[in-house]
């Protein structure tokens, strides 16, 4: 069931984002050059330059915000084993995480 789940939502087409504005390009900056001041490797590193994600890292572009919001601060906590992810989360502060959760739902 959860293969056959899996396939259906694989072959899905990605959301259409529209109505980009400045906000969105500056998102898309930091998803894909990532925060060299404070040693944040882009998100596009290993999750695709249009965080489509791939066959070891997890797809992120069109997932729900609150979702994504919810994954990054159970990883940050540990509350969420994602060895590779706990230490480029630590540096995120809540308003960061909100800029790119929004952004990558848009995507
Ligand atoms: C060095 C590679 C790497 C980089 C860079 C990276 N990630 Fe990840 N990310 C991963 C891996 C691997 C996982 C899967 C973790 C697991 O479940 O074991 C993951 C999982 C996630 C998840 C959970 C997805 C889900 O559906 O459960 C989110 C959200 C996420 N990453 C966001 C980000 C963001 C935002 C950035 C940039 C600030 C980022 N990642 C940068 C490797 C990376």
């Amino acid at each position: 069931m959860v293969a056959a789940l899996a396939g259906y939502f694989a072959k899905q087409p990605a959301a259409d984002a529209s109505g980009r504005c400045g906000a969105h390009r500056a998102r898309q900056a930091r998803v894909r050059g990532g925060r060299a001041r404070r040693q944040i490797p882009p998100c596009a590193t290993c999750h695709g330059k249009n965080a489509e994600g791939n066959a070891t890292f997890p797809r992120l572009a069109g997932q729900h915000a609150p979702y994504l919001l919810k994954q990054l601060l159970v990883i940050q906590n540990a509350l969420r084993s994602a060895p590779v992810m706990h230490g480029i989360v630590q540096e995120l502060n809540r308003d960061q995480m909100q800029a790119v959760v929004v952004y990558l739902e848009s995507i």
